[in-house]
Formats: C-alpha cells, structure tokens, sequence
C-alpha cells in the first residue's frame, strides 16, 4: 500500500504533539467564542428537541394503539411537531452560527499567513517555490477551515447529541445507558489508535498539493521558455510523476479513513447482540413494544451521531497535518525590520559605506570590508565583473540585506538602528525586471506613495520620459496593465519603473542593471528619463554598459567583494586595469565575448 517514499518517510517521523497543535487551531477561534457558544446552545436546543421523540413515539405505540387511550393523540400530535420546529430552528441556527465562527477564524489565519509573507526575509522565496506558497493561503487554510466548521463545529454538536442520548436512555434503563456510556468511548477507539496515521497522511496529502501548486506555478511562469524550447511533453512528464505522488497519498488517506466505518459493523454487532437479550422480556411481557422500539430509535440514533462524531474527529487529525504545514511557515523567522524605532533626517542624501562586510549564507563573505562615499546628489557608478558584489550593495542599502561588520550612513547617521520601512522610505529604486502590478498606469507609478494627487503622477511621468507614451495609449494613465506589463514594451515598463521610482521624491535613487535588458533605442528614451530624474537626488547606478558610467560623477571598481579603485572615468582608464579590461571588452564585438 505505502509505495511512496513521501510517504513513507512520513511514516516514520515521530508523532509530534497533535493537543498543541489542536489547542493552537483553537486559539483562532477564540475571539469568536460567541458565535461558538451561540451555536453551543443553538444545538442543546436541537438536540433537547429531538431527544424526547422516540419516547413520545413509545406513548404513541403503547398509550394511544395498543392501550386505545385517543384523547392522548392531539396533545402528543402537537409535542412532536412543535419540537421538530424547535429542533429545525436550532439546527438552523447552530450551522450558520458555526460556520460563521469557522469563516472569521480561518480569515484571520489567511491574514496572519499574507502578514507572514509580507516580513519574511526576500532569501526565503528564492528557496521556496511560489506555488506552494499559494497553497498555505489555499488547501492548507481549506483543510483547517473545514475542521474548525465540521470538528469544532459539528463535532461539537454530534458530541452534545451522544451525550443527551446516552443520559436519556441512562433515564429509561440504567443498564442500557451504562452500555451506551461503554460503547461511545470504543467508537472513539479505532481513530484515536491510528491518529498518527491520519495526520501525517495528511501532511503527505497537503505537501503533495503543495508540490503540484509549486510546479504549476512554475510552469505556467515559464510558459514562453518552454514553449520556445519545445518542453511540453517534458512538462507533462514531471507533472505525472507528481500526480502520481499524490494520488498515493490521497489513496492511502481513504484507505485508513475507510477503517473509521468499522465503527458501524461494531454497533450493528452490539445492536444485535442486545436484542438477543430483550427478546425473552419482550415476549415474556416484561417490557413493552414501545419500549423495544424507543430504545432501538435511541441506539440507532447514537450510531447515526457517532459516526459524525468520528468522521470530525477524523477531520480534525487531516487538519492537524495541514496546521503543521502552515504553523512551520508562520514560525519561520521573520525579517528583523524594528530598527530601535529611529527616524532619519534626510536632506542631502549624503550616502557612506563604513568598512561594510556582508554575506548571505554565514560562512560565505560576498562583500570584505567595503568603504566608499557618495556625497548628497551626486551620482555613483558601481561597475565590476559579474558576481563581484554589485547587487549585494543594493540589496544593503535597501535593507534586503543587513552588513555583518561596518555600517551604511545617510546624511551622516547610520541607518542599521532604523526600521527596513525607515530606511526605504527614502530610497527609490529601479530594477531590471520590475514588476509592475495589476491597475491603470497612475497606479502603478503611485505605488510607493499613499494618496498621490494625479498632477504628482504626471509630473514623475514627465521626469521619467514616459508622458509620449502613456498619452498614445487608448485610456492614458487610465490604462490597465496586466500583472507583468504585458501591454508594454520593455523600454515603457522600464520608464514607469523610474518614474514610480521618483514619484515619492526620495533623496536616493539606485538603479541595478535598469537598462541591461533594454536595445540600444530604449536605453536612449529610458536615459533620458534616468538623466532627469537624477537631477536634485544622490543616484547609485550598477551599470554594464558604459553610457550610464560616463555620466557618472564617481564610478566605484568592485571586485570579488572588494573595493578596488574609485575615481572618475578617465583616471581610472588610466590606473585600473580591471576598469580598462571591462570598458574595452564593451568597445569589442559581441564573438570575442563580452558578457564575461
Ligand atoms: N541570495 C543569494 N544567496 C547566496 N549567495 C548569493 C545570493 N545573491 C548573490 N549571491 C552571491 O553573492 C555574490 C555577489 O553577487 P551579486 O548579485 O552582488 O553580484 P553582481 O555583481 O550583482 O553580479 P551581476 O553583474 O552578475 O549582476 C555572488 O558570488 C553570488 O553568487
Ligand atoms: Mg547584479
């Protein structure tokens, strides 16, 4: 049965504590212990309701047919249909109260997860897949959704039922109410036994899926990549190998889910075996017709409300596996973005790296002692060979990343006791790929800025060059783009990225390989933008190609994390010889290799 190794090595994980987490699930429905309690007493109506209908049934039978007594019939008529209304009301209202409660409680876990996404450290997305990301927010939340509806919801109500039922029938028999009290806790037995088993089924369940949304996802991302390269039947391939995965998981879930009905054969063997038992009292004369038959609608009536009893216990195991998915995540250490709550004052945008050593991975250093100054607007160009530290200074400076030695000054203050939210409050960049978001063009070139006036957008499109083609389009800045600018040419997305850049005019404006990707007649049009929007900011630019260094009034040498010259353009053509090689390169044609 278990063929997956998934699975299999699941299986032999220690059974982690399933209470903890179960009292953590419940602590989301805390807050909404009202609607819980609401629905508590709703269903102690529906079952008070219902309880007393196979005694009333035992009047009918042994009163009113056998002992003939009919002016018993309209008062008995009128009890058993104004309770089935009471029982139909608090039924109503128990379903709808739980799965209000269930709703609110599994919004606030989606928030928290949007939340956690929100402060996680950017290094954690480029370790995780997308897709199963999404499916925390998705199959995940569904499955804890589904139990705080169906185990913490009905379960509680099926609960209520057995409990009202076994002290009812305590009342008429006390021997048959001792038997009841024995047999509830037995039908308990089996999932209880195999809880293990449920849970981490469901964890292979929800890791599967998980896996599937990851693939999907990166699939879907990638479509012209594989397209281009004919991958289809590739791709196919590696989604049945994962179906496959899931299919066994899923398979070997109802498999001991399908145990849980062994409960019913229990009950029909006992439900058996007590009749075998009345049946000489009840032909004796002993006991009553109306009696063998209140008793069988009360056992039968506990077989139907343990079995619900059962399956949300069930449920609630699945759940457990989703939450340890889910609860994993929440608990992954979040970006330390607090600062000591420090404000900066920025005025001039004087930027200064401090003998700087940053790493990503702890024992990898990727910048080594790294000092340089930008004075207030100016600009700096940051050149070097691929991999020798260029991004990494961005991604310092815009607090992606924190230095392991030295510190980063603005306006002469250092900017490691402020907030990551402080900090970039003050720094706009532009990326090589931005990501522009789904909206008209206003939105997106107002993005870093709450409540922007649309005389602000247009201004920071006319400084950024994009105004021509922005009133060419059908709607102008009402004009939606998709999640990827797929209505804009490179060059066009790459203007509103600049222009987004500037719109919260911030003192600093950094730039990492912003025209890179762009041909020879973009990169013109997004200069112009660049030179403009420069004006009146520091500007750090990382740069390939040579135009934007030219323009630059320091270019900073990088190389294997180290600071290797700063000066001008023609002085260090003239003294660095890594700086001379890599301006030379661009001068080449393309066949002698210039992407090093
Ligand atoms: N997220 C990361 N995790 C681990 N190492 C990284 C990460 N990002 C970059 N590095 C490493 O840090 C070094 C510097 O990378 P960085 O991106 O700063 O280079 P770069 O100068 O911007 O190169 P390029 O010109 O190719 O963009 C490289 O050796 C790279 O492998
Ligand atoms: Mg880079």
């Amino acid at each position: 049965m278990v063929r997956n190794a998934n699975i299999r090595s699941l299986m032999s994980q220690p059974n982690e504590n399933i209470p903890r987490t179960v009292r953590r699930m419940a602590s989301y429905l805390r807050p909404h212990w009202k609607a819980q309690l609401g629905a508590v007493v709703a269903s102690l109506v529906t079952v008070g309701a219902e309880l007393p209908a196979p005694l009333l049934l035992k009047a009918l039978v042994d009163d009113v047919a056998i002992g003939g007594d009919l002016s018993l019939l309209p008062p008995l008529l009128i009890a058993i249909g104004a309770l089935a209304i009471a029982g139909a009301v608090g039924g109503v209202a128990a379903n709808y109260l739980f799965t209000s409660a269930g709703e609110q409680a599994a919004n606030v876990l989606r928030r928290a997860l949007m939340d956690q996404v929100l402060r996680l450290p950017l290094a954690y997305f480029r370790g995780h897949r997308t897709g199963d990301t999404v499916t925390h927010f998705t199959a995940d939340s569904a499955a804890i959704a589904e139990a705080y509806e169906n185990a913490y919801g009905n379960g509680l109500a099926a609960a209520i039922s057995v409990l009202g039922i076994v002290i009812v029938v305590a009342i008429i028999d006390w021997r048959f109410g001792v038997l009841a009290a024995v047999l509830v806790p037995l039908y308990m037995l089996l999932p209880r036994l195999r809880q293990g088993h449920h849970v981490r089924a469901a964890q292979s369940v929800q890791s599967a899926t998980g896996e599937l949304g990851g693939l999907a996802t990166e699939l879907i991302a990638g479509m012209r990549d594989i397209r281009a390269f004919n991958r289809q039947a590739w791709s196919l391939e590696r989604l049945r190998r994962l179906l496959l995965a899931l299919r066994d998981a899923r398979v070997y879930q109802g498999f001991i889910v399908g145990w849980t009905w062994v409960t019913t054969t229990i009950f029909w063997i006992v439900y058996a075996g007590i009749f075998l038992v009345l049946a000489e009292p009840i032909f004796g004369g002993e006991v009553t017709i109306g009696f063998a038959l209140a008793l069988a609608g009360y056992l039968s009536w506990l077989n139907r409300e343990v079995t619900p009893l059962t399956m949300a216990y069930v449920d609630l195991l699945h759940a457990v596996g989703a939450a340890r998915r889910l609860f994993g995540f929440l608990d992954t250490p979040a970006e330390d973005d607090a600062g000591d709550g420090t404000s900066l004052a920025v005025t001039r945008g004087d930027i200064e790296f401090r003998g700087v050593s940053a790493a990503y991975l702890a024992d990898t250093p990727v910048l080594r002692d790294v000092s340089f100054h930008v004075p207030g607007g100016s600009t700096t160009a940051i050149v070097g060979p691929s991999g020798a530290g260029k991004s990494t200074v961005v991604n310092l400076l815009l607090r992606f990343l924190q230095p392991s030695a030295g510190e980063i000054r603005l306006d002469g203050q250092n900017t490691g006791s402020a907030s990551a939210t402080e900090v970039r409050r003050h720094v706009g960049v532009v990326f090589q790929d931005p990501v522009l978001f789904h909206g008209s063009i206003a939105d997106n070139i107002g993005f870093g800025r709450e409540g922007i006036g649309q005389r602000e957008v247009a201004r920071a499109a006319d400084i950024a060059a994009a105004t021509d083609f922005v009133k060419a389009t059908r709607d102008g800045f009402d004009t939606q783009v998709g999640e990827r600018a797929l209505r804009l040419s490179g060059g066009q997305a790459q203007r509103i990225a600049i222009a987004r850049a500037i719109a919260g005019d911030p003192r600093v404006l950094v730039l990492d390989e912003a025209t890179s990707a762009l041909d020879a007649e973009s990169e013109h049009l997004v200069l112009q933008g660049l030179e403009r929007a420069r004006e009146g900011r520091t500007t750090i630019v990382v740069a390939h190609r040579l135009s934007t260094v030219h323009q630059a009034d320091q270019v900073v040498v990088l190389d294997e994390g180290r600071v290797l010259d700063v000066g001008r353009h023609g002085e260090l053509y003239e003294r660095c010889d890594l700086y001379r090689d890599l301006c030379d390169r661009q001068m080449q044609p393309a066949t002698e290799g210039r992407d090093a």
